[in-house]
């Protein structure tokens, strides 16, 4: 691990929200790596997130997740993009607030329900969604109203992505950063 490397930036918000396509994005624009969390933990487990949940269930997946996010924030000095879920742990939310006090930025990529939901669309892959006697569109607006407050507590910045492309979105998040 290389000592005193902090990320670029780091994004968070709930499923859907353009994580991935905006993270992608700033990181052309800036010419660094991006790393995804749920891309990671896949790579480190050698399983989808859906395999995951269904084998061990989800504390052992958010255990993996804070083990990515926590290293992450003190190794990758690129784009970091957390699984909507990761601001849970209260590890991670700890390890945020070091990395803002050091300077760092933290996005909250805010997204509408009708929104996230055209993006996420019929994608089956993220089992969080899915679950007895709600459809994904409720479990969407309560899982996203139960977290919005701890998005808000560990982000220095939201940016709202129901209008723009990924392109737009990411040039307000690069419009956030200290001049590099
Ligand atoms: C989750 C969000 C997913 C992924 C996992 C759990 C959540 O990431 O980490 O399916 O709890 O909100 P995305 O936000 O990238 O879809």
């Amino acid at each position: 691990m290389r000592q005193g490397v902090r990320p670029a930036v780091v994004l968070c918000g709930p499923m859907g929200s353009g994580k991935s396509a905006v993270g992608r994005r700033v990181g052309n624009v800036l010419g660094v790596d991006v790393l995804d969390t749920d891309h990671e933990i896949e790579e480190r487990a050698g399983r989808t997130i859906a395999e995951i949940f269904a084998d061990d269930g989800e504390p052992a997946f958010r255990a993996l997740e804070r083990d990515v996010v926590v290293e992450s924030l003190c190794a990758h000095d690129g784009v970091l993009s957390l699984g909507g879920g990761a601001v849970l742990d209260a590890d991670t939310r700890r390890a945020l607030a070091a990395y803002r006090g050091e300077g760092g930025v933290v996005v909250f990529l805010d997204v509408s329900a009708r929104q996230a939901m055209l993006r996420i669309g019929t994608d089956a892959r993220r089992p969080m969604l899915h679950a007895d006697g709600e459809t994904p569109r409720q479990r969407w607006i309560r899982i996203a109203a139960e977290r919005r407050g701890v998005y808000e507590e560990v982000a220095s910045h939201i940016v709202a992505t129901d209008r723009g492309t990924p392109g737009a979105v990411a040039r307000r998040v690069l419009d956030l950063l200290p001049q590099r």
